[in-house]
């Protein structure tokens, strides 16, 4: 089995004004400096970006956009494209996340697109998936997860699916405090590391899946230590630099 370094981000959403984000920074970038164990990114909004790249150099924090559009360059008003970003120096991208989804319209179909197209620009993407508190109840959460998973690598060429992050984030667990059982997150991770496998069983062990929804210093080391789950994209708990430190080292 390969060693998959883990992954914890923090994804900030529509939080942290640029003198907001330096001040988080300067007490984060001390508070992980020895966090050789894990690779951590912030995620900020696009204004932030470059201040936090340029803020970010010479110490082991990425930086991660949040969202992009799948073509080069067109008639997308408020949209930025992968060379945008990578151009940037930044580090990768969230995709799909379910927020995009539910109050902006992203599709899987677009995600298929969009995918291959941050990696052809050099960005690591993070594909975000999960299902409704609706969904499994119905019992339908491996068919979502499928479609999901299936669709997002679709076009991804088969050496370089590992190079994409999956975050397995329940919607019912986003920002409601209400985490999955680490039962529940094993038995997601391991499906879609099985899916993945479909693919590829050579890039499916060195595949990263993640897993997202109200992860907390308190319940990040349970999380963090379950076999398939290889970090944790951190929202709410993530704006504060003493916490999201504390979920850094909870995947040591
Ligand atoms: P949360 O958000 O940690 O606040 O639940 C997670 C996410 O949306 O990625």
């Amino acid at each position: 089995m390969t060693a998959r370094t883990p992954l914890i981000a923090g994804n900030w959403k529509m939080h942290k004004t640029v003198a907001e984000a330096e001040e988080f920074i300067q007490a984060l970038l001390p508070r992980v400096s020895t966090a050789d164990h894990a690779d951590v990114a912030i995620c900020p909004p696009f204004t932030a970006l470059t201040p936090m790249v340029d803020s970010t150099r010479g110490s082991r924090v990425q930086v991660y956009a949040q969202t992009m559009h799948q073509a080069e360059s067109g008639a997308f008003t408020g949209e930025v494209s992968a060379a945008m970003l990578a151009e940037l120096d930044v580090h990768g991208v969230i995709l799909g996340h379910s927020e995009r989804r539910e109050l902006f319209g992203e599709t899987d179909r677009a995600l298929a697109l969009k995918v291959p197209a941050a990696l052809a620009a050099g960005l690591a993407p993070i594909l975000c998936v999960g299902e409704t508190e609706a969904e499994r109840e119905a019992g339908d959460t491996e068919r979502k997860l499928r479609h999901q998973v299936q669709e997002g690598l679709s076009k991804v060429p088969v050496e370089r699916v590992a190079d994409v992050a999956i975050a397995y984030e329940p919607i019912w667990a986003i920002g409601t405090g209400r985490v999955a059982e680490p039962e529940q997150a094993q038995e997601a991770a391991a499906f879609i590391r099985a899916l993945i496998a479909g693919r590829s069983p050579e890039q499916s062990e060195r595949s990263r899946i993640l897993y997202g929804g109200s992860v907390k210093p308190e319940n990040a080391p349970e999380l963090l230590a379950l076999p398939d789950v290889d970090g944790a994209l951190v929202g709410g708990a993530s704006l504060d630099p003493e916490a999201f430190a504390a979920i850094v080292a909870a995947a040591a």
